[in-house]
């Protein structure tokens, strides 16, 4: 049972109170919200995968906040890492995203410098829609050229794909409401351009030790981002909170 902690509410939140609480703000510029989940002593990992960090409430919201987006981005690491393939929302979702409106699945956007990604791999081969691969002119072309025949391949900058050139092309695409699962390179490069809006940040009561990462890395940013807290629920005893950039 989720219940919230802030704003105070005695009754356990079934789904249709989860769309409410995280439904995007209207708006006419992609807005970026982040979704991660992080041990209670900070780590983004458990044995290299954030899955060993999960619990029940955290795949509800998981799965509420990919039925809200118009877009799930995420870095190439965490493709390479977390094995994403085929369908990312379930037919109840596509129902649901068809009945408000949405495209029935989102669209599925990946960041790479590199393009060290396997284009007979499950991210393309099994993908809903076809992919869009966000990366730079200096991208190999060997690589842009095997990708290009599964995916939209754009180029986002001339040595690394820009938060804001990314964004951009979110926009040009209708793709406003954005959803970035991950991983800490893309959240820490987003919040060099100060180019988030939202963080979910579930913290799992876990100590998980290890040397992963932290859920943002990367170099620092000018200043750090200030946010506001806008809920904070509670499942057992994990936490979800949700945070917007202090305005
Ligand atoms: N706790 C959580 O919620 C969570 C969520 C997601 C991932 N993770 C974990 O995070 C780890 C992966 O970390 P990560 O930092 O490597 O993941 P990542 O941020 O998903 O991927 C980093 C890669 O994304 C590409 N990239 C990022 N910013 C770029 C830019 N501005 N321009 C061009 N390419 C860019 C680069 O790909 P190329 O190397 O292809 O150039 C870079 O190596 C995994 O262990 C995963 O399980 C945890």
């Amino acid at each position: 049972m989720i219940s919230s902690l802030v704003p105070a509410s005695p009754e356990a939140l079934d789904d249709a109170a989860l769309h409410r609480l995280y439904a995007y703000p209207a708006v006419d510029r992609p807005y970026v919200r982040f979704n991660f989940i992080a041990a209670a002593d900070g780590a983004a990992t458990s044995g290299g995968l954030s899955a060993g960090l999960g619990n029940d409430g955290d795949k509800r919201i998981f799965t509420v906040l990919r039925r809200l987006a118009d877009v799930v981005l995420v870095g190439a690491g965490t493709v390479r890492t977390e094995g994403y393939a085929g369908s990312l929302v379930d037919d109840d979702a596509r129902s649901w995203r068809a009945e408000h409106g949405l495209a029935p699945h989102p669209a599925v956007a990946v960041i790479s410098g590199s393009l060290d990604l396997d284009p007979s791999g499950g991210f393309f081969s099994s993908a809903p829609v076809r992919p869009l691969v966000l990366t730079s002119a200096g991208a190999p072309a060997a690589r842009r050229a095997a990708l290009a025949r599964v995916a939209d391949v754009v180029d986002c900058g001339m040595d690394t794909a820009e938060p804001s050139a990314v964004l951009a092309e979110l926009g040009r695409r209708g793709l406003l409401r954005v959803l970035c699962e991950g991983g800490p390179a893309v959240l820490g490069g987003f919040t060099r351009a100060d180019a988030v809006d939202e963080l979910c940040l579930s913290i799992s009561p876990l100590l998980a030790g290890g040397d992963g990462p932290r859920i943002a890395v990367g170099d620092s940013p000018e200043g750090a981002v200030a946010l506001t807290l806008a809920s904070l629920l509670l499942e057992d005893s994990a936490l979800y909170t949700l945070y917007r950039r202090a305005s």
